[in-house]
C-alpha cells in the first residue's frame, strides 16, 4: 500500500465534524425533520413522495430519472404521487389492508417505483424482489411470506409457480398478455379506471413497511422485517454520509430487490427531494460512465464489483466521458480494496467512500463521512448516535487491535424488527444488548473499524448474498448429484465466486457436460447469481456425525490452508 491515509477535503461536502456531530447528538433532534413529530401521522409514502408533491417549488422536479435501452423517462413528485396513489386504490379495489404483503418482482422501471409507494400507502408491507430470481427462490419467499398480492410482468410469470402458493390471490401483470383468469389484474387498464385520490392509511411508526429476504449459513433465506421508522436513519446517513443536498442528482446503482436498492435507492434520496437516477439492468463500463455524464450525477453510491469491473478497463475508458458533475462517491456490499481507491483518486479526482451495514440493520452504521479522514482498508467509524464494537463470543468486549465479532449496540433506529414467523432465529443474533453481526473485524486505536471476514459461511459474490444451503438443496434436486457442499471461493473482481463440492449417484460418470447440465439446472432454478462457477467431484463430502455438511473444511481444501479441528468429523 502506498498511502496511509486520504485525508477529508474542502469543497461543497458538508463536511460536518464527526466528533462534534456525535458529542451533541440524539435521535430526538433528527425526529424533528418530519412532519409526524407535530401531527403523530406516519408513512414513508407521504415523506418521501406527497410532501414534496405539496411544496410547489418541489412538486414538478423530477422525482426519477428512469433510463433503459429501450426506454426513457421523468417522473415527478407530483405524478409519483398521482401514480402511486391510483395504485393505493387499485390495491384497496382488492380488499387489500394494512400488514398484508404485496411482493413485487419485476425489473426496475416507473411502475415498480409508482406500485412500490401504493403498497405502503395503503399500509401493507412491500416485498421486492430481485429480477434474477428463478422459480424455487420466488417461490420461497411468496410462499414464507404469505403473500397475497405479486405485481409482475408477463415475461417473469413462468417463474411464479402458482399452484403451490395458497395465499396468493392477486397477480398484477405490468404489461401486455393474454392471460384470462380472474387471478390476474391488468396493471394499465386498473390503473386507468382507479382515481388519482387517495387518503394514505397512516401507520404507526413500528408498522411493518418492507420485508427482505436474505440468506445466512442454514435453512431457507429468512424475511427481515422493517418498520416505517427506519427512516430516521435513511434521512440522518443520507445528510452526514451521502452528503445530499436539495439539488443534487443522485444514482444508487443498487437492484431494489436488495436493502440497498431501497434503503438508498428509494427512501434516503427521496426523503430529501433529491432527484433520483434509476437505470436497469447490468451494463458495460461506457454505460456506468454514459450515465454518469448524461444525467450529470453528483452523488454516485456503488458497489465494488462495479468499481473493479471499471478499474480492470482502464483509465482511458474514463478520459473519454466528462465526469466533472461527479462530487461524491460512496460504496457498499463488500469489502473496498485500498487499489480502487488510488484508482478513484486518480480517475475521479475523489475519494472513494466505504459504508458497512446488512440487510438486518437496515441503513448504513460504520461509515466514512465526508470529514474523516479515510483509511483504505478501513470501513471507518460508526455514524452518530451508534455504538459499534468488537465482542467476544459472550458478548464482552475486547481490546483494539485484535479480531472478533462486529456487534453493534442494540437500538438504532433502523433495526430489523423481526425475522419473519421466525422467533428464535431473531434473537438469536443478540447477545449481552450486542447486534452480533457475522462479520469479524477488530478495531484500531483511533477507533476506525477493519473487515477481515464472515464468520459464518454466507457467501459475498458479487456484492450479492447466498447462502450456501439453498445452493446444495437446489444441486441435490439434480438426478445427478447425491450430496453437495457448496463455499465461497476468493476472486480478484467478484469477491467470491461459488464452487460447489458434489458426490455423484450410481451410474453418472464425472464430464465436462454433466457439470454444465448441474450448473444450468442451478441457474434456471434458483437464480444466476447462485449458480456455482465451479464444480468438483468427490468421493465423499466431509461431514459431522450429526450429518452436518463441514463447508469449513472443504474451504481449507480448496485453498490449502491447515484443517484446523476436525474432531467432529464422521469417520
Ligand atoms: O459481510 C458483510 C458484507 O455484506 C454483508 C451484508 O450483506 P447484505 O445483507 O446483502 O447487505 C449488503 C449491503 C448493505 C455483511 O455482513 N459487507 C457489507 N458492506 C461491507 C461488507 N463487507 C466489507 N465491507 C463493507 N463495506
Amino acid at each position: 500500500m502506498d498511502m496511509q491515509v486520504v485525508p477529508a477535503r474542502e469543497g461543497n461536502h458538508n463536511l460536518k465534524d464527526y466528533e462534534a456531530l456525535r458529542k451533541d447528538f440524539s435521535w430526538e433532534e433528527v425526529k424533528k425533520n418530519f412532519s409526524w413529530y407535530e401531527s403523530g401521522k406516519v408513512n414513508m409514502a407521504y415523506e418521501a413522495v406527497d410532501k414534496h408533491a405539496a411544496d410547489p417549488t418541489k412538486k414538478d422536479q423530477a422525482a426519477l430519472l428512469y433510463s433503459a435501452p429501450d426506454r426513457e423517462e421523468k417522473v415527478t413528485f407530483e405524478q409519483l404521487r398521482l401514480k402511486s396513489n391510483q395504485f393505493a386504490n387499485v390495491l384497496k379495489k382488492y380488499e387489500i389492508e394494512k400488514g398484508d404483503r404485496v411482493f413485487l418482482f419485476m425489473p426496475r422501471s416507473p411502475e415498480f417505483y409508482e406500485a412500490f409507494f401504493g403498497i405502503l400507502k395503503i399500509g401493507a408491507i412491500a416485498g421486492p424482489l430481485f429480477e434474477a430470481f428463478m422459480e424455487q427462490a420466488v417461490g420461497d419467499r411468496l410462499d414464507d411470506s404469505e403473500a397475497r398480492v405479486l405485481i409482475t410482468t408477463p415475461e417473469l410469470l413462468y417463474r411464479v409457480p402458482q399452484d403451490k402458493l395458497p395465499h396468493l390471490e392477486k397477480i398484477v401483470l405490468v404489461g401486455d398478455h393474454s392471460e384470462q383468469d380472474d387471478k390476474f389484474i391488468d396493471y394499465e387498464e386498473e390503473m386507468k379506471g382507479a382515481s388519482e385520490d387517495f387518503d394514505i392509511v397512516w401507520v404507526d411508526l413500528e408498522d411493518g413497511m418492507l420485508l427482505h429476504y436474505t440468506s445466512g449459513s442454514t435453512g431457507k433465506p429468512k424475511g427481515i422485517l422493517h418498520v416505517h421508522n427506519a427512516m430516521i436513519q435513511h434521512y440522518a446517513t443520507a445528510e452526514w454520509v451521502l452528503d445530499l443536498k436539495e439539488d443534487d442528482v443522485y444514482w444508487c446503482t443498487a437492484d431494489p430487490g436488495w436493502v440497498t436498492g431501497t434503503s438508498y435507492g428509494i427512501f434516503a434520496p427521496w426523503l430529501h427531494g433529491v432527484t433520483n437516477v434509476i437505470r436497469g439492468g447490468r451494463f458495460t463500463p461506457d454505460d456506468w460512465y454514459q450515465t454518469l455524464q448524461d444525467y450529470k450525477v453528483t452523488v454516485w453510491y456503488t458497489a465494488p464489483t462495479a468499481l473493479r469491473m471499471l478499474v480492470s478497463h482502464g483509465e482511458d475508458t474514463v478520459k473519454k466521458y466528462d465526469l466533472s458533475s461527479v462530487r461524491h462517491i460512496l460504496s457498499v456490499g463488500e469489502p473496498l480494496n485500498p487499489e480502487v481507491i488510488t484508482w478513484g483518486l486518480k480517475a475521479f479526482d475523489l475519494r472513494i467512500h466505504d459504508t458497512w451495514w446488512m440487510t438486518e440493520t437496515g441503513a448504513q452504521l460504520i461509515v466514512n463521512i465526508p470529514s474523516l479522514e479515510i483509511r483504505p482498508g478501513s470501513m471507518g467509524k460508526p455514524i452518530p448516535g451508534v455504538e459499534a464494537s468488537i465482542v467476544d463470543n459472550e458478548g464482552n468486549e475486547i481490546p483494539p487491535n485484535q479480531m472478533g465479532n462486529l456487534a453493534i449496540k442494540e437500538g438504532w433506529p433502523s433495526m430489523m424488527r423481526e425475522v419473519w414467523k421466525n422467533k428464535s432465529k431473531f434473537e438469536s443474533y443478540f447477545v449481552n444488548g450486542w447486534y452480533v453481526s457475522g462479520d469479524s473485524a477488530y478495531r484500531d486505536e483511533d477507533g476506525y473499524f477493519w473487515f477481515q471476514g464472515r464468520l459464518d459461511d454466507v457467501i459475498n459474490t458479487s456484492g450479492e448474498r447466498v447462502g450456501p444451503f439453498e445452493v446444495e438443496s437446489k444441486l441435490i434436486e439434480h438426478p445427478a448429484v447425491s450430496e453437495a457442499g457448496v463455499i465461497g471461493k476468493p476472486h480478484p473482481e467478484r469477491g467470491e465466486i461459488i464452487k460447489a463440492f458434489i458426490t455423484l449417484n450410481a451410474g453418472y460418470e464425472d464430464s465436462e457436460e454433466l457439470l454444465e447440465d448441474i450448473r444450468q439446472f442451478v441457474k434456471t432454478g434458483l437464480s444466476a447469481h447462485a449458480a456455482p462457477r465451479e464444480i468438483e467431484v468427490k468421493d465423499s463430502i466431509p461431514k459431522t456425525r450429526s450429518g452436518k455438511i463441514m463447508r469449513r473444511l472443504l474451504k481449507s481444501w480448496e485453498l490449502g490452508l491447515p484443517t484446523g479441528d476436525t474432531s467432529t468429523l464422521e469417520d
